[in-house]
């Protein structure tokens, strides 16, 4: 059963007892997963994206399920000013920030003929300026509690998916400064990680890159979970990973792999047909 997807109860309830997470993204999918599982385990947390109304629904329903404390403010990671302001609120209301996830994304599939200057700048100032913004507002916080940092990435560019540029070149440079802020903040005690998912079953990713995603391409023969990906973040927050920094975790069964796989591109090309 070593392809199963992972039950809540791995590591101990409380290993993050006194801890405090900010999530940008964390009101759906893969990040709020993620943040659901650091609370579960005894942390409080603070979730930001753009959508007030979404974000206090998803924090309501993880207070409910996780019995955590969690708040929601909104903010646009490509509003450096917006971003220092939660972190303002989130240490007046916690008093420290231990625990930050870079997940807040937008992606589409788009040939390059259809990727208009603005498209492409959109991505990587939501993805790349999104994940320096927000840790740039709240580095001094993370050195202050000798943190940890995960900056959630994605396997596509590892084999130039089509489509996929604005998205891959993003999260290569998201790569590159995981690398960058581990050996920069490795001194202050600061760990810096990334994770790097493959297909998640009913993400909103998945719902715009591959709908009709076969999932016989992934060795492990199942897509993901959110839960797959929300084990592997108590997995780096934990003690168990004190001596890892500067990696991208790919959680992924295996998948990019899989690229030349010949049925590979079917799910990207599939739902476009008939649409280039
Ligand atoms: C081509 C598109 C497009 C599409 C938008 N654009 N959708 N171009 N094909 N399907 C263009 C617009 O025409 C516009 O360019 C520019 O992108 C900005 O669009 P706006 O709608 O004005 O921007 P905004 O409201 O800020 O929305 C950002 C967004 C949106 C990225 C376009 O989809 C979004 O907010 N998404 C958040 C949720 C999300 O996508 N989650 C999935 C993450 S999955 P013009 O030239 O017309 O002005 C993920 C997996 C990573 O991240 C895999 C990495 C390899």
């Amino acid at each position: 059963m070593s392809a199963s997807v992972p039950t809540t109860q791995i590591f101990k309830d409380n290993i993050f007892a006194g801890k405090v997470l900010l999530c940008s993204g964390g009101g759906s999918g893969i990040c709020r997963g993620m943040t659901e599982a650091v609370l579960r385990h005894g942390a409080k947390a603070v979730i930001i994206s753009r959508s007030l109304d979404k974000l206090e629904k998803a924090a309501k329903e993880m207070r409910e399920s996780t019995g955590g404390e969690v708040i929601a403010i909104a903010a646009d990671v490509r509003k450096p000013e917006q971003l220092e302001e939660a972190v303002r609120k989130t240490v007046e209301r916690f008093g420290h920030i231990d625990y930050l996830i870079n997940g807040a994304a937008g992606n589409f599939l788009a040939p390059f003929e259809n990727l208009s200057y603005n498209a492409f700048r959109t991505v990587i100032e939501i993805d790349l300026l999104g994940t320096f913004n927000l840790t740039k507002a709240a580095l001094k916080h993370i050195k202050a509690s000798k943190g940890a940092i995960i900056n959630v990435s994605a396997t596509l560019y590892y084999t130039g998916t089509p489509f996929q540029q604005h998205a891959g070149s993003a999260k290569a440079a998201i790569d590159a400064l995981t690398k960058h802020w581990a050996v920069e903040l490795g001194p202050h005690g600061v760990r810096v990680n990334g994770i790097a998912p493959g297909p998640i079953e009913s993400t909103v990713g998945m719902e715009k890159l591959g709908p009709q995603f076969d999932a016989t391409a992934v060795p492990l023969q199942r897509m993901g979970s959110v839960e797959d990906i929300a084990q592997s973040t108590v997995f780096l927050f934990s003690d168990a990973a004190n001596w890892i920094s500067g990696v991208t975790l790919v959680v992924d069964g295996g998948h990019w792999l899989n690229a030349t796989y010949p049925g590979y591109p079917d799910f990207i090309l599939t739902p476009l047909q008939g649409k280039l």
